[in-house]
C-alpha cells in the first residue's frame, strides 16, 4: 500500500470546452509521480500539473528507455467513477518493463496510484456521450549517463486528459493505407511492448499515408511483408464471410490490446466465430473480390471501435461495407461503451470502481 502525499494546486486551471475536446490536448490540475532510486520505487506523490526538470543527460533523451500505458475513467449516470479492466493495462505495463529493463511496479500500487489521481481530478471527467478521462501512465529513465545500459533511476508519472474521439472521424469509417515500404515490428523485437520507440518508428509511414488522404497505415509483418499486423494506434479485425478474424499475438509483433481482448470475449459470448490467426493481405484482397470482406474495424483504448471504410493496398482500393459502419462493429461499439459508461450491466466483470 502506497503512502501517497497529496499537494493540491492553489490555482486550478480553466476547464476546456467539453464540446470540443479532441484527443490528448488538455490536461488536468494534478499529476502522480513516483521515483525509482536505490533499487526501490519511492516517494509517491500527487502534485500540481507542471513541467518537470531533468538533466539533459537523462537516459530517456538518448536511448529512449521509456514506456507508456493508456486507459480511461468514465462517469456513470448515477455518479460513479469507473475504470475498464485496469489490471490488464498494469499487467501489460510490467511485461513492457521487462522487455526494456525498467523495474516492475507492484500491480496493487499501480492501481492505487491510478485511482488516487483520478479521484483528485474527478471534476475533470467529462460526462457527455463519447467522452472520457484518458489516463496516461508512463515511465522514463532519468539517470544522467551516456553509456548504453539500463538507467539506475526512473520516474513513474500519471497524467490525465479529458478526451473525445481519437479520430476526427468519430464513429465514421476511417481510410487506412496498407503499408508496403516501412515495417513496424519483427519477431523478437519490441512490437508487443508499449514503448514510444514503436510509435516514433511509425511516423514517417503515417505522414506519407496522410498525404494520400489516409488516417493511418496498416502494418504488414516485418519479414515477408505479407501478413497483417496492426494499425499502430489500434489492433485490427476483419469480418470475412461469417467469421471474425484478427492477427494472433503469437509473433510478439503486435500490441496485446485490452479492447482487442474484450472484443474477442464478447464475440465468443455472442456465439460469433472469432479466430486469432495469421491473415495475409492476399487473403483479404481475395475475400474482397469475392464480396466476402464485410467489415473491417480497429480497436484500442483511445480509438474504442473504429470502423474502416477503405483499404488501399498497392493502389487496389477496397471499399468496405459501402464506407459505412458494419453491424458487428456497431454492436461491439454499443456494448463496449455501454459497459464502460455504466449504461449496460457489467456481466463480464470488467469494471473497477474508483
Ligand atoms: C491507446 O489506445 O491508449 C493508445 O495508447 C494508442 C495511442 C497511441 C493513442
Amino acid at each position: 500500500m502506497l503512502n501517497i502525499k497529496i499537494e493540491k494546486t492553489t490555482s486550478p486551471r480553466q476547464k476546456p470546452d467539453y464540446n470540443n475536446l479532441g484527443f490528448g490536448r488538455h490536461f488536468t490540475d494534478h499529476m502522480f509521480i513516483m521515483d525509482y532510486s536505490d533499487g526501490t520505487w519511492n516517494n509517491p506523490r500527487i502534485v500540481p500539473y507542471n513541467d518537470i526538470t531533468l538533466s539533459p543527460a537523462a537516459m530517456v533523451f538518448h536511448y529512449g528507455q521509456e514506456m507508456f500505458e493508456g486507459l480511461k475513467a468514465y462517469y456513470t449516470k448515477d455518479g460513479n467513477i469507473q475504470l475498464f479492466r485496469p489490471q490488464k493495462n498494469i499487467e501489460r505495463m510490467n511485461r513492457t518493463n521487462d522487455r526494456i529493463c525498467i523495474p516492475r511496479i507492484n500491480p496493487d500500487d499501480a492501481l492505487q496510484a491510478i485511482k488516487a489521481i483520478v479521484e483528485v481530478d474527478k471534476e475533470w471527467i467529462p460526462t457527455s456521450e463519447g467522452t472520457s478521462l484518458y489516463i496516461r501512465p508512463f515511465i522514463i529513465a532519468t539517470e544522467p549517463h551516456l553509456g548504453v545500459a539500463p538507467s539506475k533511476t526512473y520516474m513513474f508519472i500519471i497524467i490525465l486528459s479529458p478526451v473525445a474521439s481519437y479520430y476526427a472521424e468519430g464513429l465514421n469509417p476511417v481510410k487506412i493505407y496498407i503499408e508496403n515500404k516501412y515495417v513496424r515490428a519483427v519477431k523478437g523485437g519490441t512490437g508487443f511492448a508499449k514503448i514510444g520507440g514503436n510509435y516514433v518508428a511509425s511516423l514517417k509511414a503515417q505522414m506519407d499515408a496522410k498525404e494520400l488522404g489516409y488516417s493511418q497505415v496498416l502494418w504488414l509483418d516485418g519479414v515477408e511483408h505479407k501478413y497483417v499486423d496492426e494499425v499502430g494506434a489500434m489492433n485490427v479485425f476483419f469480418v470475412i464471410g461469417d467469421e471474425v478474424v484478427t492477427p494472433s499475438l503469437d509473433e510478439g509483433s503486435i500490441l496485446p490490446g485490452v479492447t482487442r481482448d474484450s472484443c474477442l470475449a464478447l464475440l465468443k459470448k455472442w456465439g460469433i466465430k472469432a479466430t486469432e490467426r495469421r491473415i495475409s493481405v492476399d487473403e483479404l484482397a481475395q475475400a474482397y473480390d469475392r464480396g466476402e470482406l464485410k467489415e473491417v474495424f480497429g480497436t484500442g483504448t483511445a480509438a474504442v471501435i473504429s470502423p474502416v471504410g477503405e483499404l488501399n493496398y498497392n493502389g487496389k482500393i477496397m471499399t468496405i461495407n459501402d464506407g459505412k459502419i458494419g453491424t458487428i462493429s456497431q454492436k461491439l461499439y454499443d456494448v463496449m461503451t455501454g459497459i464502460q459508461w455504466g449504461n449496460l450491466a457489467d456481466d463480464m466483470g470488467w469494471i473497477e470502481r474508483v
